[in-house]
């Protein structure tokens, strides 16, 4: 059989970890090596009981380290799927410089790494956040929508995606784009929405709401998220940008409510709170070039996604604990002994 390796940047995080598992499973041909630097988003619970697979190995490391990396790599990549960010908003309102050096450094860093490897395919993973925000009748985003982002980490993730333009185009670096809008599921960091009403729910905790609760966003399950990073991976085009959406706008106040009604909890724990500085009041997505194209279609819906990612949550809450007392972190100690590769 034909092997793949594939170089997964931000392995350790939510949707990396989510990718891993599911690419695994999938492709039999495919090997991975996981390159992270576990910050605190990275987490290596996220993937407990995959340490000794024959196709997978990890190595600790920075994206923005350059050509360091070229020697430590266990073996060399075919392909790159680069998910290592710094992805929360509010973070990147209180301290942008992280979201510089690893968003947009780092980007090039990989785009530099996958020239000297002369990979055949990179795919730089980005956001729907980069195309700023709709006023409630806007017409969705499209690919050629301008770029506006709002945010610090939109604005860095904006930069990082015309970084990876700029080298297909001068270079023709064989990299294609995607922009997601809101993931949901399984090992999702409690900083973020919907983890974060559920974890808070559970404990009894008030569920901080922005503003007026009417921000709208599309919501996408993880893996369906995963399933569409590898459709472009293995058949986008070279500098192409696919847009990928969940067809599932909702509201916040919406979303906060069926999670309370879910865990039989009241709504008196909702708690109103300061707006976040320019939040974008609406995310909307048209996805028609990856359905016609590619062929995707989002399989979860977002009623049975959420219930299933509430009953996950409930299930793990000895992980959700670990990760808000900072716990989790020991876990590389103890799994790893301060190895920096496990392949
Ligand atoms: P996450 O914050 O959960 O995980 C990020 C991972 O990157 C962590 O494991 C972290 O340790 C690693 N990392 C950070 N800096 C690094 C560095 N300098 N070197 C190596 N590794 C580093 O993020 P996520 O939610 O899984 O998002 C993954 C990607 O998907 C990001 O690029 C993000 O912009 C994009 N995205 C996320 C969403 C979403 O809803 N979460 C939606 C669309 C796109
Ligand atoms: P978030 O999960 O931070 O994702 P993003 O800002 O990248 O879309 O937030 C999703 C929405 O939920 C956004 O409109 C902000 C809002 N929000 C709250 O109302 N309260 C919170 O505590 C958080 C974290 C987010």
């Amino acid at each position: 059989m034909s092997k793949t390796t594939i170089l997964v940047t931000g392995g350790a995080g939510f949707i990396g970890s989510n990718y891993i598992r599911w690419l695994l499973e999938a492709d039999p041909a495919v090997s991975v090596i996981n390159l992270d630097a576990l910050t605190y988003a990275g987490n290596l619970e996220n993937l407990a009981g995959l340490e000794n697979h024959p196709r997978y190995g990890f190595l600790r490391g920075d994206i923005c380290d350059g050509s360091k990396l070229d020697a430590q790599l266990p073996a060399r990549p075919d392909e790159i799927v680069h998910f290592a960010a710094e992805s929360h908003v509010d973070r990147s309102i209180e301290d942008p410089s992280a979201f510089l050096r690893t968003n947009v450094l780092g980007t090039q860093a990989i785009l530099d790494l996958g020239r000297r490897l002369k990979v055949r395919r990179m795919v730089h993973v980005s956001t729907d956040e980069v195309y700023g925000s709709l006023g409630p009748k806007d017409a969705a985003f499209t690919e050629s929508h301008s770029l506006r982002p709002n945010s610090p980490y939109a604005a860095s993730k904006a930069s990082s995606d015309l970084l990876a333009r700029a080298a297909f185009k001068t270079h023709h670096f064989p990299v294609v784009i995607t922009r997601c809008s809101n993931n949901y599921g399984p090992y999702q960091f409690p900083e973020k929405l919907i983890p974060l009403m559920i974890a808070n729910a559970l404990e009894g905790k008030s569920l901080p709401v922005y503003g007026d609760g009417k921000n709208v966003r599309d919501w996408i399950h993880v893996q369906d998220h995963a399933r569409a990073v590898d459709l472009v991976r293995t058949r986008g085009q070279d500098g192409e940008v696919y847009n990928i959406g969940g067809r599932s706008e909702r509201e916040n106040i919406e979303v906060v409510s069926i999670i309370l009604r879910s865990l039989g909890k009241p709504d008196s724990l909702i708690r109103y709170v300061q707006d976040r500085p320019g939040h974008d009041r609406r995310y909307a997505i048209d996805d028609t070039k990856i359905h016609a194209q590619l062929g995707f279609v989002p399989a979860v819906s977002f009623e049975e996604g959420l219930k299933a990612t509430v009953r996950w949550y409930q299930d793990h809450r000895t992980w959700w604990e670990r990760v808000r007392s900072g716990d989790y972190q020991a876990y590389y100690a103890r799994m790893y002994g301060g190895r920096l590769s496990s392949s």
